[in-house]
């Protein structure tokens, strides 16, 4: 499973990318809010620059002509940018051009295995089932997952299901038993990940026993 941090923070950016276990970002208009970022284009490149990994930037124009002259630009920016475009039908269409010109797509706002069908078809190289704003609405976020995998498993879409609106660890876990390709988080998630009191509690005992060893004297034989 690859690990995406959900975050347009330069500095969770760069604390995820120096645990090692990075493999891409996702970024959105209301991410960016947070941040208050003015440049647009200059924020992604410098998260660009600072992981090698995909990196998603999402589009904000609403027509097909507007979405494909937005993305083609934002697709220039660097490499590992993948353009993230919302599952309406002008943003199909436009997954599907840029497909066409070879240019990435990560297809967003996904809410429905029949949206995630169309996206697939479309060429979409990720979607996005938002699980944590389904659960949000006492619908199942985790079920979605489950059956847009199962439905790319019987037609081999290569189209990699991007587990997105993660809340907490067991999101994680579910995901990555369902199959889930990725998983993007935030930060404070992809710490909880590792996070058990047993092992603390258990280096504790290792270090205090260990401290205990040094101040002993020499057993007589
Ligand atoms: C990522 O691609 C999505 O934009 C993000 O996971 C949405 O998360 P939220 O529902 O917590 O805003």
């Amino acid at each position: 499973m690859k690990f995406f941090i959900d975050t347009a923070v330069l500095d969770e950016i760069q604390e995820a990318q120096d645990m090692g276990v990075l493999d891409g970002v996702t970024t959105n208009p209301s991410l960016m809010k947070k941040v208050g970022v003015k440049d647009f284009h200059g924020h992604i490149a410098k998260i660009c620059e600072i992981t090698p990994g995909d990196v998603s930037a999402e589009i904000t124009a609403v027509t097909y002509d507007e979405m494909m002259t937005e993305a083609r630009e934002v697709a220039q920016i660097a490499d590992n940018v993948v353009v993230k475009v919302p599952l309406t039908l002008d943003g199909i269409k436009a997954i599907k051009t840029l497909t066409e010109e070879g240019i990435p797509t990560n297809c967003t706002l996904c809410f429905s295995p029949t949206q995630a069908l169309v996206a697939a078809k479309a060429g979409a190289t990720y979607i996005s089932p938002f699980i944590g704003r389904l659960d949000d609405i006492s619908s199942n976020g985790m079920h979605l997952v489950k059956q847009i995998i199962e439905i790319y498993d019987t037609y081999d879409y290569e189209t990699e299901v991007l587990a997105a609106s993660i809340r907490h660890p067991m999101h994680v876990v579910e995901a990555a038993e369902l199959g889930a390709d990725v998983a993007t988080m935030p930060l404070k998630v992809i710490k909880q990940l590792l996070q058990h009191p047993l092992t603390d509690a258990g280096l504790k005992k290792f270090l205090d026993d260990w401290k205990a060893l040094q101040g002993a004297e020499e057993p007589a034989n």
